[in-house]
Parts: structure tokens; sequence; C-alpha cells
């Protein structure tokens, strides 16, 4: 499968939202990713309803909502009458992971796990056939711009080896601090979906940088 690439709109240009997205659907970018963050699970409050509502109306392509904020599951229908293809919930910030997840997919959406640096990707095993994607965290959850922390590789091999054991077809994605000189080994590691904020929306030509990624 070709890797998917998720521009995330945290580092797009708020007052100019509409061309940015429109840059994004014009790009070879594969899903818009959205980060929504409260304040409580991470220390920083990024936007909420009304500007996902304001992406979604120009947005062509799925939007993959990463959610980094406590009790998740009374959003899950919020999220979906938005318009969210994709909603992933913090493995961190549920009590009940499996049910959430029935609730996301009951939605009609494809559910994902998010995990922060430390957490072991092995506590997923027993619930890998209910994700649809796992998102690994490769800086710490809240901020755009960081550096990427390099033990990532390693989840990504063997979150890879436990899905290839349980024959799932789960999405590997990684989210924070991905460039053009980490991307090849991610892919090769056996990353799937790449995010990048700001490589894309600091660039001069965020469609080059884009197209960059995707080979
Ligand atoms: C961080 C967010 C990321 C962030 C990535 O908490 O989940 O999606 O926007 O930004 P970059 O690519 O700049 O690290
Ligand atoms: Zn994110």
């Amino acid at each position: 499968m070709a890797t998917l690439i998720a521009p995330s709109l945290l580092a797009a240009d708020f007052g100019n939202l509409e061309r940015d997205c429109k840059m994004v659907n014009s790009s070879r970018a594969d899903w818009f990713h959205i980060d929504i963050m409260d304040g409580v699970f991470v220390p920083n409050i990024s936007f909420g309803m009304p500007v996902l509502k304001a992406i979604a109306k120009h947005a062509t392509k799925p939007l993959d909502v990463h959610l980094m904020i406590v009790d998740p599951d009374r959003y899950i229908d919020t999220f979906s009458e938005l318009g969210s293809e994709i909603l992933t919930i913090h493995y961190e910030a549920c009590t009940h992971l499996h049910r959430n997840l029935q609730a996301i997919k009951a939605k009609g959406m494809k559910a994902g796990v998010a995990l922060n640096p430390h957490t072991p990707v092995s506590l997923l095993e027993p619930i890998i056939k209910e994700i649809d994607v796992v998102c690994l965290m490769s800086v710490n959850p809240g901020f755009g711009g960081q550096s990427f922390i390099e033990s990532t590789y390693e989840k990504v091999r063997e979150l890879k080896a436990i899905i290839l054991k349980k024959g799932t077809g789960t999405l590997i994605e990684i989210d924070g601090g991905v460039t053009d000189k980490n991307a090849s080994q991610l892919i090769e590691a056996g990353a799937d979906v790449l995010v990048a904020g700001s490589y894309v929306f600091s660039a001069a030509n965020p469609v080059e940088n884009i197209a960059e990624l995707k080979k």
C-alpha cells in the first residue's frame, strides 16, 4: 500500500484556513489531520468544534481527527456529526477503551488509538482487532514543531509484528516531528500514515513538501 500523508492543520495559518485547506485538496495528501487539545490531557488548547466545522466546509479529503482530550467518549457523537472519518482517542485518556472503540465504529467512523511516547505498543495486543489505526506519538502530544523521538522506530517494528501476527489490517500512523529526513526509515519500519505539520506548512512550497513525503 502506498504511504498515506496527513498534513496537520495545527500548523496552518488560521487567518487563511480556506486557502490552506484548498492547498491540501490540490496536493497529493490523503487525509486532513486535525488536532483537538483540551488544556487538560495536554498542556495546550488548540481549537474546537467551530474551527473543525470551517475546515470540513472546504476539505475534500477524509478528516482524521486526533483527540487529545480527557473523557473523549463524551464527544464521539459530536465529532461524527462534524464529519470525522477517522476518530482517534488516546489510550491514556480512556478507562474503557474497548467500549469507546465500539462506540466510534457504531457511528460509522474508523477507530484510532493514539499512544504517548512512553506507552508500550504491547498494551494494544488484546484489542488490536478492534483498531483501524494506531497513532504512535513520536513527540509528546500538545505542540507542533518538536523534534522526533528516535525510539519510535522500534515501536513501529514491534507494532507491525503484532499486526502481522494477529492478521488485522490496522494502519500505523506516525505523529510528530515527521520530515523528509525520517520518512523513508519510518516507512521501512512499517509505517502506513505520516502526519506532518511544520514540515508542510512552514515550507516555501507546501505542495512540494507533501509530494516529497509521498515518494
Ligand atoms: C502534536 C500533534 C501533531 C502535531 C504535529 O500534539 O498531535 O499532530 O501537529 O506537528 P509537527 O509535524 O510539527 O511535529
Ligand atoms: Zn496529531
